[in-house]
């Protein structure tokens, strides 16, 4: 392992209020989202999307690094630049999503594991001839009667170190991400109390398996009410709470937190990161991993239309921008307007 790449390759993500763009939806996941506003969803519409994105005129201002998923990885530009030397040559450091994504956990079937090791060291070493220099892997953990159980959060600990320490071993730098859903009627405190107990065995696991903290990225979800929870904590509750958790739990060795957006609306998800940062410097870089939050605006303009692709691209620009912003507390209504 080289550590002293791996940590240059950690600052880099997190220098200067830039943020990460998830664009690693599974093909039945980026399908779904294509279906919803009638988009076929093809080889082609799929790398078009994508290349709408990953084209857009200056969002390597705000975007450093780029979440792919096996198939995007592969493909290229319509001029035949692959999509990771595109990223690379903006400063935009190209990464893939490594997990097979999530099965019903053998016992607690009602629980989630990810699965996605067997085989791992080898698709590490492909993916990173293939110009990848981070990786991604999400473990789902559900509130709900009686869960999550110790069982099922110690289980996605130990895959997410398992996973993290055969990044490091390959010079990928590994997002670890323990994703608490933000489904069910659950209350802010009940959010307060899984997220930590998640982060602890999370951090505890790492240890374990002799992850160095300052070649990896956390990537959290906020600590929010459930959505059906009929009391609805407000902005400047959930930055407080958020940020209270993420110091019991999270070593101050890890150089940067981007948060995943989980479902929140594109403008609800900038305001609760602007808020966070807006609580002063912290120990930890706080930005965005956002995928829904960052591309749900953007995909609604072009809707598969080559004729949309620059009115979809300078939606996606002001939503880069404002998450920018939310990065040094300076966001601002105002600037929704102003777009
Ligand atoms: P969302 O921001 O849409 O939650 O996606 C982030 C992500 O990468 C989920 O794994």
């Amino acid at each position: 392992m080289n550590l002293q790449e791996l940590e240059r390759i950690t600052h880099w993500m997190v220098a200067d209020s830039r943020g990460l763009l998830a664009a690693d939806e599974s093909t039945g996941t980026i399908e779904k989202r294509f279906k919803a506003i009638g988009i076929v969803s093809t080889e082609e519409t799929r790398r078009a999307y994508r290349e709408m994105l990953f084209t857009t005129p200056g969002v390597e201002k705000f975007i450093s690094g780029a979440i792919m998923y096996d198939e995007t990885i592969r493909q290229k530009t319509h001029a035949g630049v692959p999509f990771a030397e595109w990223q690379t040559r903006l400063g935009i450091v190209p990464g893939i999503k490594v997990d097979k994504g999530t099965k019903p956990l053998a016992g607690s079937p009602a629980e989630k594991i990810t699965e996605g090791l067997d085989g791992l060291r080898e698709r590490l070493q492909e993916y990173r001839g293939l110009g990848a220099r981070f990786a991604k892997w999400r473990a789902v953990i559900t509130i709900g009667e009686g869960i999550p159980t110790q069982y099922c959060l110690h289980a996605n600990a130990q895959a997410l170190a398992r996973y993290a320490a055969l990044c490091q071993e390959a010079g990928l730098v590994p997002i670890v991400e323990p994703e608490v859903l933000m489904d069910g009627a659950h209350t802010i405190e009940r959010c307060v109390e899984v997220t930590s107990a998640t982060l602890k065995i999370v951090f505890d696991e790492l240890y374990i398996h002799r992850v160095v903290l300052e070649g990896m990225i956390l990537k959290p979800n906020m600590v929010i009410s459930g959505m059906q929870c009929p009391q609805q904590a407000g902005v400047d509750w959930v930055a407080r709470e958020t940020l209270r958790v993420l110091k019991r739990c999270v070593p101050t060795a890890v150089p940067g937190i981007m948060f995943l957006s989980g479902g929140q609306s594109a403008e609800v998800a900038t305001a609760h990161l602007n808020a966070i940062n807006a609580l002063g410097s912290q120990p930890w870089k706080l930005s965005f991993s956002y995928g829904r939050a960052l591309q749900a605006p953007a995909l609604e303009v072009w809707r598969g239309q080559e004729t949309n692709k620059a009115a979809a691209q300078s939606v996606f620009f002001h939503r880069s921008k404002c998450n920018s912003a939310a990065c040094t507390g300076s966001y601002t209504a105002q600037m929704e307007k102003a777009a």
